[in-house]
């Protein structure tokens, strides 16, 4: 007898549609599954057969084969167990082959019959829906995971018993998982507020103009000066994920088993701070079984990189196609997939070795010493950066107690001013942010007067500008504009924006 279950499998983010064929014919038993397994599929085997035992069934000696359709993907880890050990039952009249027809069916086991937690359960439901699949048998953990979707049944099962039970009509899951009853996870208030930075105006209007627009920044200045302080606050002042950017993240996270609570959507931006000893696959993903790295795990979020020449120079080269594409494509033997890497860049470092070059305390470091430290960080990703901004040292005068300083949510409310000019402008777009803007975009939305051309040429035959430096000005010059309310982009937004072009100059000569 041969027995069909809907299951599913992973390619980058997004899921496609696994068919479990199982059939059993008498001859020697033999326990067979093909279609390209990995190794863990393989091991399935043991754990299925044991699984099955102890839920009290009598394993079938018998010649079984699992044909895992389409034969010429590769099919990862261990989530197959349960549609395999669910085709095998069909096959011995356990469950009833009518009552799981229409049902997708995902989960690792244990040798106990226990479900486990699979990786990437929203996509998977998210595609089973859009293919007219109407019950989701998933493993309890990852219940409210699936049930984000809405419009389904979600069916979270803790045990191979609880599936059998539910196929037979005896077990109904016992959580109510419609939408409306799945509490999003409310993001805690962040604790990290910029209150707590004194002085420091420029960078600070600097880090207002990234969070505005969605613009990769770059703080360079001596040790203690507060760059590492303020990158942390960005978050707070960061404008709010709508549902569909949510979606895209959770899903990253769940493809990645990292859902904290396997359960609420992610609402906050993430803010990923990767350490310089990152290897290059871990910030970019990939590996065995592919796991999204730090860039996609960043995805409508911030990355951080603290200490930027630190960092590996080839991890960071790795970085640049996927900053301009805004997903990133991994090679493997059986083909390429994409995650998506949409991410704002904030980078911060000391200008040379000691920390304090071009800043009062007497810098230590040779001149050769300078240019090696600078020059660990690519031209091409420095190009890459749209706003660079100096740090200076903060004065004792600054620090002082009766020195107030602006609270996060004075600075994000102007955000989200901006962020909403920037709405209207792109609702018929895939756009978000002005920092995503095409060169088509920047000719319709940064049309510029002849004083602002003159001056724009000016800068740009000064500062030996790139055709990507020039287009990053326009973009920062639209987001002060939007910050401003103005709808066209004028000579101070101008000017204002292409001084954030210059430290490539001043440092990298
Ligand atoms: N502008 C500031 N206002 C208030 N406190 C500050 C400021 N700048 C620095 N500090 C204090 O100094 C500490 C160190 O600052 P931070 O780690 O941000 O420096 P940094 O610029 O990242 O230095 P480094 O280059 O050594 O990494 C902060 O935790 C804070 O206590
Ligand atoms: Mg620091
Ligand atoms: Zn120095």
């Amino acid at each position: 007898m041969l027995a069909k279950i809907i299951s599913g499998a992973l390619a980058g983010i997004d899921a496609y549609t696994v068919d479990v064929e199982t059939d059993l014919c008498g001859g020697l038993p033999k326990f067979e599954i093909v279609g390209l397994p990995d190794s863990a599929v393989k091991e399935s085997k043991d754990r299925v057969r044991t699984a099955i035992k102890n839920c009290g069934y009598a394993f079938p000696s018998k010649q079984i084969t699992i044909n895992l359709a389409p034969a010429d993907t590769r099919k990862e880890g261990p989530a197959f167990d349960l549609p395999i050990a669910v085709g095998i039952l069909v096959c011995m009249n356990i469950i009833k082959a009518k009552n799981c027809e229409n049902a997708f069916i995902i989960g690792e086991l244990s040798l106990d019959g226990v479900a486990r937690p699979a990786s990437g359960v929203l996509s998977m439901v998210c595609h089973m829906k859009n293919e007219g699949v109407k019950t989701m048998i998933v493993p309890f953990e990852n219940g409210e995971e699936a049930a984000l979707i809405g419009g389904v049944d979600i069916v979270a099962v803790k045990s191979l018993t609880e599936v059998v039970a539910y196929f037979n009509g005896g077990f109904t899951s016992t959580v109510d998982y419609r939408t409306e009853n799945v509490c999003l996870e409310t993001p805690p208030d962040n604790p990290l507020d910029f209150s707590d930075v004194k002085g420091q105006d420029s960078a600070k209007r600097a880090l207002e103009i990234a969070a505005a627009g969605a613009h990769n920044v770059l703080m360079i200045g001596p040790p203690g000066s507060g760059k590492t302080m303020m990158a942390k606050r960005l978050p707070g002042i960061l404008p709010d994920m709508g549902f569909d950017e949510s979606i895209e993240t959770t899903k990253i996270y769940s493809v990645a088993g990292m859902l904290a609570n396997k359960r609420a959507l992610i609402t906050k931006r993430p803010f990923r701070s990767p350490h310089h000893t990152i290897s290059y696959s871990a910030l970019t993903g990939g590996g065995r079984v592919p796991k999204p790295g730090e860039i996609s795990l960043a995805h409508n979020g911030v990355l951080f990189l603290d200490e930027l020449p630190e960092f590996q120079k080839n991890a960071l080269e790795v970085m640049r196609q996927p900053m301009e594409d805004g997903n990133v494509t991994i090679a493997r033997i059986n083909g390429t997939f994409t995650y998506p890497s949409d991410f704002m860049l904030v980078c911060s470092m000391n200008p040379c070795p000691c920390g304090y070059y071009g800043s009062g305390p007497k810098c230590a470091c040779s001149q050769n010493e300078i240019s090696k430290y600078l020059n660990r960080v690519s031209g091409p990703l420095l190009d890459r950066i749209d706003i660079q901004v100096e740090i200076s040292a903060v004065s004792y005068d600054d620090l002082g107690p009766n020195r107030e300083a602006e609270p996060s949510a004075e600075i994000k409310a102007r955000v989200l001013q901006a962020i909403a000019m920037q709405n209207e402008r792109f609702k018929d777009d895939a756009t978000r942010f002005n920092a995503g803007m095409s060169s088509r975009q920047i000719e319709a939305y940064c049309a510029l007067g002849d004083k602002e051309r003159k001056l724009l040429k000016k800068a740009f035959e000064r500062l030996n500008l790139s055709g990507r430096a020039y287009h990053k000005i326009l973009k920062v010059a639209r987001t002060i504009a939007d910050l401003d309310h103005r709808e066209r982009v004028e000579t101070a937004h101008l000017s204002e924006a292409i001084q954030y072009r210059s430290l490539d100059r001043k440092y990298w000569g």
